[in-house]
């Protein structure tokens, strides 16, 4: 019998660091790297595209059977295209980002992305995949032998943040609180499902919270792999 590709599960917050550690310990492990957000940015480029309406739930789910997507798994390489077109830079602009809000609760439209999500990590081949999200160790694999919530402080996630788009921290401070509150049907920072190990990057530099989250993947893979 051929053993299913291990998925490592990452959720958390933006600037929890997640996308960065998630890309840098598929990175050294060889492992694929599946950004599902970069799925959500995408529909929301394709919609505007086609001129679809993003808050009318019906006009989107009839939109999704032309929604070609092409996502890779390469860690090295992060592009994304839609119908062809390479959409890698433009999916990440803030109007593509706003529209998201409109149809991210539809669950026909999350059903339809978790499917694309379980499919390419399932039929990858590759010895583990990490996929990075907001439900990934709840909806999309809760069966994963890794499931991990990545968080730090908000004051943390905003200095990150505003260093990275050399923002001041305190309009980042304050995009970061909405998009938390956005973001809350999806993602419950308070309380973590049980079997989900909590990394905490609050106090932790770069390479800290790398060991952090590796020390979860071995523990938890080699329990996984005994079993
Ligand atoms: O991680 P990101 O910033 O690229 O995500 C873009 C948006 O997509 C974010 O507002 C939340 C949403 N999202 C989601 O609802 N579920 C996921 N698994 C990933 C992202």
């Amino acid at each position: 019998m051929t053993e299913l590709t291990p998925i490592i599960a990452i959720d958390g917050p933006a600037g929890s660091g997640k996308s960065s550690v998630s890309k840098e310990v598929a990175r050294r492990r060889g492992f694929g790297l599946l950004d599902t957000g970069a799925g959500y940015r995408a529909l929301s480029w394709h919609l505007r595209a086609t001129g679809v309406d993003t808050t009318d739930s019906d006009a989107v789910i009839a939109a999704l059977g032309g929604f070609d997507l092409r996502l890779g798994l390469d860690p090295e390489d992060r592009s994304v295209s839609v119908g062809g077109v390479d959409v890698t830079t433009e999916i990440r602009t803030p109007e593509v980002t706003a529209a998201i809000a409109g149809f991210v609760k539809v669950p026909e439209v999350r059903a339809y992305l978790n499917a694309i999500y379980r499919r390419l990590a399932g039929e990858s081949g590759l010895g583990g995949v990490v996929i990075e999200g907001r439900d990934i160790t709840s909806v999309v694999a809760p069966d994963a032998p890794v499931r991990i919530l990545m968080t730090a402080s908000p004051e943390v996630r905003a200095a990150r943040r505003g260093q990275e788009l050399g923002a001041d921290t305190a309009t980042v401070h304050a995009a970061i609180v909405a998009r938390d509150a956005s973001d809350s049907h999806v993602l419950d920072l308070a309380e973590a499902d049980p079997g989900v190990d909590v990394v905490d990057s609050t106090e932790l530099d770069f390479e800290q919270t790398i060991e952090a989250v590796t020390a979860v993947i071995d523990r938890k893979l080699e329990a996984h792999n005994g079993r």
